[in-house]
């Protein structure tokens, strides 16, 4: 064996609850957080978006339709976008019955809420942005709500919390307003131009079809705005065989409604 050979041990990826153990219970609420939570899992990822009066919510669709009553207690206002309702109005709303009968009363929480839910039970937060096309402002309001709960301190930014979105310029945004955070963009940028984004992100997110052997190393290869190599966490991986694929591609975190089966899965290959 030469020296080369001697390759170092690498560690397990961290495995990420998608919108909360969303597998097990309603996405994107308190409960979700809890089943992550009761699971071992210390990662949790959510989606964050606006209401018609400013307040910063906890929800995945940019309508209500989906995942909540909203088409039975408001029938007159379609499409039901979340932007067009008060928190108010949204509170009202039952979060969890879509997804089974012992979970009716749930509701959207708002970054507020959930943030110290996740501060309670000691969990550490992969926020994204959702749609923040949708809501201008949305980068410096979410930043803001984050430093008064006391989210932006050195804790925090060093290594509980990181802000991914889709949107390349809201990753921008998050990296100039408060450049100590730790940021993820959602996609598979080609291998040419991750160049250009190591100068905001410090991580790649790709959808675990993308996640090879060859695209991590190429993100890896590079450093963040943090002088660290890129990282990659994929998404959304839900089974044994997937995880240990990704596991052995090299990436750095997995995304999954079942963490459970994750977690076990990529500890013991
Ligand atoms: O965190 C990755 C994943 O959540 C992105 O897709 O549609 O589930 O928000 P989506
Ligand atoms: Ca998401």
């Amino acid at each position: 064996q030469t020296h080369s050979d001697v390759r170092k041990p690498r560690r397990a990826p961290l495995t990420v609850a998608h919108r909360g153990a969303s597998g097990y219970a309603p996405e994107n609420t308190l409960a979700a957080v809890d089943k992550a939570h009761e699971l071992g899992i210390d990662w949790v990822e959510n989606d964050v978006q606006r209401t018609k009066d400013g307040e910063l919510v906890v929800i995945h669709d940019t309508t209500l339709s989906r995942t909540t009553d909203v088409e039975d207690r408001f029938p007159d206002r379609s499409p039901w976008k979340v932007s067009d309702f008060t928190l108010k109005e949204i509170k009202t709303l039952d979060a969890g019955s879509w997804f089974g009968s012992q979970f009716k009363g749930e509701k959207i929480p708002t970054l507020r809420e959930y943030l110290d839910r996740l501060t309670r039970n000691g969990q550490d937060l992969l926020l994204e942005l959702k749609s923040p096309e949708l809501y201008p402002g949305i980068e410096r309001e979410t930043l803001g709500q984050l430093r008064r709960e006391g989210w932006l301190d050195r804790l925090h930014t060093g290594s509980r919390l990181i802000v991914q979105s889709f949107n390349k310029a809201a990753v921008q945004k998050v990296h100039q307003q408060q450049p100590e955070v730790k940021t993820g963009f959602l996609g598979t940028p080609k291998t040419g131009d991750l160049k250009e984004y190591a100068k905001f992100t410090d991580q790649i997110n790709p959808t675990y079809t993308d996640a090879t052997k060859d695209y991590v190393s190429a993100v890896h290869a590079l450093k963040g705005p943090h002088k660290k190599p890129l990282e990659v966490f994929t998404w959304t991986v839900n089974d044994a065989e997937t995880a240990r694929k990704v596991a052995d591609a090299g990436v750095d975190g997995i995304i999954s409604n079942k963490p459970d089966v994750v977690s076990d899965a990529v500890q013991t290959s």
